[in-house]
Parts: C-alpha cells; sequence; structure tokens
C-alpha cells in the first residue's frame, strides 16, 4: 500500500491549478442515466471515486468514453469523458460497489425515474442508523415511488412513472436534494423542494440538468421548483471548479507560510471559509486567474467556527482547519453540526503534537509552537489531508499510510504540493 513521506518545514510558492469538483463529478455522471443519449462531462478529475463509479455505471449499461490525449490539451485541465446510458440493462446496484462509496446509492433516483424500477444496496453497514438514506427515500415516495425494504436492499417501484409532488426535508441534505432533482426532473407535473441544500454542486448539477431539458429554477435557493419532462437529451458540461480541493491548499499555504496562486478557484464558492483563513492571519485576494493565498510572517490567529450547510463553513474543511489552528497562537473551537462523528483526526493530529480535546461535538484546540514528524494514519479522505497539512508545517519527517483515501478526492497531490516547494514523496510498496 502506497505511503507519502513529507519532511515538513518549507514554505508554499507559485501556482495549484485547482481540479473540477468530485462532489459535483458523482452526481453529473450518475445523471447520465436519465437519458439515453450521450452526456460529455468536461474538466472532470483523475480521481479513485470517479473510475469507482464509472464501473458502478457500466454495470447498468453505460459505455463510459474517455478521450485520449490532445495535443492541445493543456496539462492541467481535467478529463473529458463521454456516458452513454442508450440502453440500462441492470437496474440494480449490488452490495460490493455501493458500499464502497456512499455517493452511489443515488443512481436509485434515475433508474426509478427512467426505468420505473430499481434495487439498489443501501450504502455500506447499518445505513438507517448513523449513515441514513431515509430523506432520499422520504423524497422518492413523495414523488410515488413504492418503497420496499428487503435484504438490504431499497427497491423503489414506479410502474407508471413518478409525478410531481411536494418535498420538504426536515434537515438539510445535499444528496437528498441532488436524488429529489434528478427523479422529479422526469416526472409528471410540477414538484416543489423546500429546505434544499444550496451547495455550488446542487447548481451545477441542476445547470446540466437544464442544458439537458430539464425545467429546473431556484437551485442554489432553500426552493427548487422542477416541472417535469417526458425526456432528457445529451448535453455538454464543463465541472466546476473544486471549493473543498481550494479551501485545502489555501489552509495549507496559512500553515506553512508563502504565497500561492490557486489558479481556477472561485472565491463565490467558499466565502465562509475564506473569511475564516483571513481571520487566521493569511491574506486572501481574488484575481483574473484565481484566488492568492499568502501569509508573509506573523503568527497564527486562533478562531472559533462551527460547521454548517452551504454558504456556511464546510464539513468537508472541518479536519484541515483543526490541523492549520493546531498550530495558532492561542485556543480555537470547532464544532461539527453535520455528522456525529467526524473528529477521526484528533488523535493522529496529536501523535504530531497537537493539543486537542474534545466535548460533544466541539473540540478544543490548544494551538502549540511547533509540531513534530510521526507516522499517521487516517480513515477517510478529508482527516487524511489534514494530516498533510500538519506534516508540511512539523518538523522532521511523516509518513502518511492509506493514502488510497487522499486518492479518492486528490488529483495529484503530491505534484501539486513539490511544484510549490513542498519536499512530499509518494512510496510506492
Ligand atoms: C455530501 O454527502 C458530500 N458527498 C459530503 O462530502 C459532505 O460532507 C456532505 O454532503 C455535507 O456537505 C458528496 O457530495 C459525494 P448529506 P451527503 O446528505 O449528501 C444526514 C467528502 O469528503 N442525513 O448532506 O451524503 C446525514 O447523516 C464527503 O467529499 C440524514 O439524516 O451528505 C448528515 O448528518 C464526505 N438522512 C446530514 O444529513 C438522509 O437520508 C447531511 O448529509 C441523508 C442525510
Amino acid at each position: 500500500m502506497d505511503r507519502i513521506r513529507i519532511v515538513g518545514g518549507q514554505k508554499l510558492n507559485g501556482t495549484i491549478p485547482i481540479s473540477g469538483a468530485k462532489n459535483a463529478t458523482l452526481p453529473l455522471m450518475i445523471a447520465s442515466l436519465l437519458t439515453q443519449d450521450t452526456l460529455i462531462l468536461e474538466n472532470v478529475p483523475r480521481l479513485a471515486d470517479v473510475v469507482l463509479l464509472q464501473r458502478i455505471l457500466g454495470n447498468h449499461g453505460v459505455d463510459v468514453m474517455i478521450a485520449g490525449k490532445r495535443r492541445e490539451s493543456e496539462p492541467n485541465t481535467g478529463r473529458t469523458i463521454h456516458l452513454s446510458a442508450a440502453n440500462i440493462v441492470d437496474t440494480t446496484a449490488p452490495y460490493d460497489l455501493v458500499s464502497q462509496m456512499r455517493a452511489s446509492f443515488w443512481v436509485i433516483a434515475p433508474l426509478v425515474a427512467r426505468m420505473g424500477q430499481a434495487r439498489v444496496s443501501m450504502p455500506g453497514g447499518c445505513a438507517i442508523g448513523t449513515r441514513p438514506v431515509d430523506l432520499l427515500i422520504m423524497a422518492l415516495s413523495d414523488l410515488g415511488a413504492d418503497i420496499e425494504i428487503e435484504a438490504g436492499y431499497v427497491i423503489a417501484r414506479a410502474k407508471n412513472g413518478l409525478r410531481g409532488g411536494k418535498v420538504v426535508f426536515p434537515k438539510v441534505t445535499v444528496g437528498g436534494t441532488h436524488t429529489a432533482i434528478m427523479a422529479a426532473s422526469l416526472a409528471r407535473g410540477t414538484t416543489e423542494i423546500e429546505n434544499a441544500a444550496r451547495e455550488p454542486e446542487v447548481v451545477d448539477l441542476a445547470d446540466c440538468l437544464n442544458k439537458m431539458g430539464a425545467k429546473i429554477t431556484g437551485a442554489g435557493t432553500a426552493r427548487i421548483v422542477i416541472e417535469g419532462v417526458d425526456k432528457l437529451n445529451g448535453a455538454r458540461h464543463s465541472v466546476l471548479p473544486d471549493r473543498i480541493e481550494t479551501g485545502t491548499y489555501a489552509m495549507a499555504v496559512a500553515m506553512t507560510g508563502g504565497d500561492v496562486l490557486l489558479q481556477n478557484a472561485r472565491p463565490e464558492l467558499l466565502q465562509a471559509a475564506f473569511d475564516i483563513i483571513g481571520r487566521t492571519g493569511a491574506t486572501v485576494t481574488p484575481t483574473n486567474e484565481g484566488v492568492r493565498v499568502a501569509r508573509n510572517g506573523g503568527d497564527i490567529q486562533p478562531v472559533d467556527v462551527s460547521t454548517a450547510p452551504f454558504p456556511g463553513f464546510p464539513t468537508d474543511l472541518q479536519a484541515q482547519l483543526m490541523a492549520l489552528t493546531s498550530r495558532a497562537n492561542g485556543t480555537s473551537h470547532i464544532t461539527e453540526t453535520i455528522f456525529e462523528n467526524r473528529f477521526m483526526h484528533v488523535q493522529e493530529l496529536a501523535r504530531l503534537g497537537a493539543r486537542i480535546r474534545l466535548n460533544g461535538d466541539t473540540a478544543t484546540i490548544e494551538g502549540v509552537s511547533r509540531l513534530r514528524g510521526a507516522p499517521v494514519m487516517a480513515t477517510d479522505l478529508r482527516a487524511s489531508v489534514s494530516l498533510v497539512i500538519a506534516a508540511l508545517a512539523a518538523e522532521g519527517e511523516t509518513t502518511v499510510n492509506r493514502v488510497y483515501h487522499l486518492d479518492r478526492g486528490f488529483e495529484k497531490l503530491e505534484a501539486k504540493l513539490g511544484a510549490c516547494g513542498a519536499q512530499i514523496e509518494r512510496l510506492s510498496v
């Protein structure tokens, strides 16, 4: 299994190109199931999750074609992929595939909307317990699907097609909103979604579906209205830049010091995070090419932050902020309001010398003046990258194990950081 070796202490200086967003790419790829025509996605990042979803879609009969290298193509732009679901040959998404990636559960919406039935494994473990899909099921049921749960599978049926309805989410859910939008696009009549997720990835999905002939208004607000259509067409769509990758590298620069242009980053996609990064002492400057983040001298300042749905501070940047504040000049508090147990990075950061106490959903981080390298590993994507950030500022050598977590969501991480002066390398075993 690969590991990443980092020798800390270097400032970051240079340019980091921001890739297409993982969390937009996944629902966009899934949306290809809604049409028999070809959906062309541009700026697709090279990530393990994208490859896994290609396999899952392939199992339903989707042909995925990835364009080869082009003479004119720039090395830093994402790939173009063609997805064609002309014939859906299987409406079952099996456990061994769905259990590897929660987002693949979302195939249930286009399958039932287009084919009148879907049988999709619950995404791992006791899914109606701690990582539930109850709100996704609620949305499908509000649109007229009959739902049965049998032997770990959710079976959704709508023999005569789905019908528009009112979906009121009791809690903001990104996956629930994606699911409801996709299902409602091919339902008969009008659907209203209330308390919809306002995340930029929801807007990107709605924009793409509208190019495919859907009639969606209000994406990006808490009330989305969808007038169902009989059929969707193919389209060409470019994936929006990854705001979590952007925020992650911004925090890396705030941590090490230096000056980096985050090329293609769109500041409006993460205003809350940039405000916080500014409060820690870095400067954040939007430019024509992206966003410049710098910290030249001065301490890292402590901050108090709660995660929240968009436009609040994203849970997907919580671990990275914890790494950054571990070296602040004072005590920070970070409250996680979205997921119950998203603090797996705390004990690994402690191995590098961070002083963090947990009390329920709040972490108290007492800044220390130095971190020291150590072997670490993490159990999820954002936790892993928080260890990379801490390691970049730690004295000596850190090895990050279980690199496959990073490969799920960060394209060319070592190359991007290495080009800005980090001492970082992948050790392949
Ligand atoms: C998306 O997950 C993202 N994944 C997550 O990113 C992100 O952390 C999360 O949204 C919140 O922003 C993708 O886009 C692929 P939710 P999702 O439904 O849609 C509860 C990463 O690192 N809930 O918005 O699965 C749920 O338990 C990943 O890239 C229910 O109670 O998240 C959570 O507490 C990790 N019932 C809250 O809602 C449901 O049926 C928000 O979850 C569904 C969710």
